[in-house]
């Protein structure tokens, strides 16, 4: 089952974000799919505010790094914040860091370009996937459960409602 959502700003797709960031819980994994400038790394902002207050400077695309642990303020945990655009095959090694930090019973860990691996790493996982449609602000996103796991088919059901509820 999948929900589709549209945007035209990228404060629509922050606030979309920011839904998808509250019903999150500590263990759960987002992996975050769609080419370059889709917005990605603008759902990661919002999926993070969502999830509670950390500092938003540190909110960057870990292209470069990889992996970004964000510490939260208000949440004894963390939320990692990982890409695998770099990576045009999953070595061994990589694999056994990726593992190590999805595994993270302390963490909520967002993945960018995530169909890549993801899929190989853990079986079950909320997709986001982000297209450009129409005009240059449009999105489409969509948002569903990747694997069996019931958990994540809930949390999308619950994303769709609360996007979807009057303010
Ligand atoms: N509806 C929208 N949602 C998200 N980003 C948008 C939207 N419309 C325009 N943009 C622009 O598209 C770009 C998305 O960048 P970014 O989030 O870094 O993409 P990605 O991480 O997928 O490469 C930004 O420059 C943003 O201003
Ligand atoms: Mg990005």
């Amino acid at each position: 089952m999948s929900f589709l959502f549209h945007t035209t700003r990228p404060e629509e797709t922050l606030a979309l974000g920011a839904v998808i960031g509250a019903r999150l819980t500590v263990g759960q994994v987002v992996g975050l799919d769609g080419p370059l400038a889709a917005g990605k790394t603008w759902i990661a902002k919002g999926i993070v505010q969502g999830i509670g207050r950390c500092d938003q400077a540190l909110i960057k695309s870990p292209a470069y790094n990889l992996i970004h642990e964000y510490p939260l303020e208000t949440a004894p945990w963390f939320i990692c914040h990982m890409d695998f655009y770099r990576l045009p095959t999953l070595s061994p090694a990589d694999a056994l860091l990726f593992s190590e930090v999805l595994e993270r019973t302390d963490a909520i860990c967002l993945v960018e370009w995530a169909s890549k691996f993801l899929g190989d790493l853990v079986p079950d996982y909320l997709s986001v996937t982000l297209a450009k449609t129409g005009t240059a602000g449009e999105r489409t996103i969509q948002v569903k459960a990747h694997g069996a796991s019931e958990q994540y088919v809930a949390l999308a059901r619950r994303i769709h409602a609360d996007a979807h509820a009057p303010a």
